[in-house]
């Protein structure tokens, strides 16, 4: 029997396990009972993405309006975002308060009744604004406070600041408001020194002293669009993501420890910013190993029928996404941008898991394909408790890149001594990924470091699932703090990014 590792099954064996065990104490059963210790690991196959997402444990949500709390709402979705009616343009009244927040009071009664998780969206953005349009700080601040304690702990995620980050791959902040309130004291080009102002650090400190003085549960949440890859189409670097990252690293750690989250929105079309690539999974994993939460938070997918940039076809590129995010643990959950086509704000593009209209909706191929993958659950191998190390898609170069990606791999190192290690490759024209599997050898370890020396001229410019000693030359990988466990036999895998050529790398490993 195939014994699954998600944490959602797991919670079903303990779940199983204490049922039986109050049975049995209260004298209600024999001891000779079987169910429900048979076949436990193998969960149910479930019927709806909400609980198919429950039991490999993140949630699957919707956007929504008042209007279209249709009983598929509470049957298909775990999570609600309101799309329109908890932002400011909606919601902030004068000096920072709050007013007219029926329909959001809607939203939110109806995810408690139905037993649904909030995420706020959203506090501070450029558009949208209403009366906060060009506010000061200390207005947002009023303002960040009110719509917090409005609704408090019904609330999981609040988008506290929302698409900060310029369009067209610039990595710079937008040029507007609130970017007007930011300055650069020592003209480094940077908003992160102590003497410098910025809004989005003000902001999350205000947020982040309202959650700790009133003693919420809630998440703090960056969230913006075009950052879901560490490429964009074409293979170069994804600078707005890269700015997003040194936002969240700096602003997610010590001394600051403010931000929770890191919303990828995710609305990929064929803008070459907006594609999907196939190091989604690589991206996601590096802002998990920041010790944030990561969710795809406004996910739709053009269907692909006007064009072909974006793969082959959508069910297969939902499966995709879907799989990226179960396959990096702490990418806790994902959000559709509506229910159906026809009602969704890109409704020529038909991205989106239904069609129809007004509660009359349809399942499409997308649909199918995310409910399997979602019923898969997570795959992590045997042994590792954080996340997966035998991924099924390993990052590669970017599919979309306009040369032709070259795949080559290495054998692995002595396979009876501690611990050994291959290589496998996806090169472009410029760049590489490299995928380094770890296997222990007869016996388990507690802990690994690969050395590898790249070739002249290449330069590592992101590593994911391993600590990095160097750049270039000869680098020393190990393990990270979930991974350094690997069962005998077992695998682990870690990856890095890197410009230049990655051929004729031979990694070693040693056990720790
Ligand atoms: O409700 C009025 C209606 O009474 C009026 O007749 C009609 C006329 O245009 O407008 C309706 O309001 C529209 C509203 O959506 C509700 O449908 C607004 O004009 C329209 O601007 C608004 O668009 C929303 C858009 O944000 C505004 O920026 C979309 O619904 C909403 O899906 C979209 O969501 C954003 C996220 O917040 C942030 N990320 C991107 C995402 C997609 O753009």
């Amino acid at each position: 029997m195939h014994v699954n590792s998600s944490p959602g099954r797991a919670r079903n064996l303990r779940i199983s396990g204490l049922a039986v065990a109050i049975l049995v104490a209260s004298g209600a059963v024999a001891l000779t009972v079987s169910p429900p210790f048979t076949a436990i690991g193998e969960a149910a196959t479930a019927e709806t993405l909400r609980a198919a997402a429950a039991q490999a444990d993140l949630f699957f949500g919707v956007a929504a309006s008042p209007a279209r709390l249709s009983s598929i709402v509470g049957r298909e979705f775990g999570q609600l975002t309101a799309e329109n009616d908890m932002k400011p343009a909606t919601i902030a009244g004068p000096g920072g308060t709050v007013q007219n927040t029926g329909n959001a009071d809607t939203l939110v009664n109806y995810a408690q009744t139905n037993n649904m998780t909030v995420r706020g969206h959203t506090m501070v953005w450029y558009s949208q604004a209403g009366s906060l349009s060009g506010a000061s700080q200390s207005t947002l601040n009023t303002y960040i406070q009110n719509v917090l304690l409005k609704w408090g702990n019904k609330i999981s995620h609040w988008d506290v600041v929302n698409e900060a980050l310029d369009d067209n791959n610039t990595g710079q902040r937008r040029n507007q408001w609130p970017h007007t309130l930011d300055r650069d004291a020592n003209g480094d080009g940077d908003y992160f020194d102590p003497s410098d102002t910025d809004y989005i650090r003000d902001s999350f400190r205000q947020a982040r002293q309202v959650v700790e003085q009133s003693g919420l549960t809630t998440k703090l949440c960056i969230n913006d669009y075009d950052i879901e890859g560490l490429t964009v189409k074409g293979g170069a670097r994804n600078k707005k993501s890269d700015a997003m990252y040194d936002i969240v690293k700096m602003y997610s750690q010590e001394p600051y420890k403010y931000i929770d989250c890191v919303g990828l929105q995710s609305h990929f079309n064929d803008n070459p910013n907006s594609i999907i690539t196939d190091d989604l999974q690589a991206n996601i994993q590096r802002f998990a190993d920041l010790g944030v939460e990561v969710q795809l938070t406004e996910l739709d997918i053009d269907d692909d029928l006007s064009n072909n940039d974006i793969g082959q076809g959508q069910a297969d590129n939902y499966r995709k996404v879907v799989r990226a995010c179960l396959n990096v643990a702490k990418c806790t959950g994902i959000t559709v941008w509506g229910i159906s086509d026809s009602e969704s704000w890109r409704a020529s593009e038909r991205g989106l898991l239904f069609t129809g209209s007004n509660g009359s909706y349809q399942k499409k191929a997308a649909y199918s394909a995310v409910l399997d993958e979602l019923n898969k659950g997570r795959q992590t191998t045997p042994g590792s408790s954080g996340p997966p190390s035998n991924s099924s898609s390993p990052p590669s170069s970017p599919s979309t890149s306009s040369s032709s990606p070259s795949t080559s791999s290495s054998s692995p190192s002595d396979p009876t001594a501690g611990c050994s290690a291959g290589v496998t490759l996806n090169s472009w024209n410029g760049g590489f990924v490299a995928t380094v599997r770890v296997t222990a050898g007869a016996e388990p370890i507690d802990g690994w470091s690969v050395s590898l020396t790249l070739p002249a001229g290449a330069t590592v410019t992101s590593a994911w699932n391993a600590n990095q000693s160097a750049t270039s030359g000869t680098v020393h990988f190990t393990n990270v703090s979930y991974n350094g466990r690997v069962d005998a036999g077992q695998s682990t895998e870690f990856g890095f990014q890197g410009t230049g050529t990655g051929t004729g790398m031979t990694p070693t490993c040693t056990a720790a």
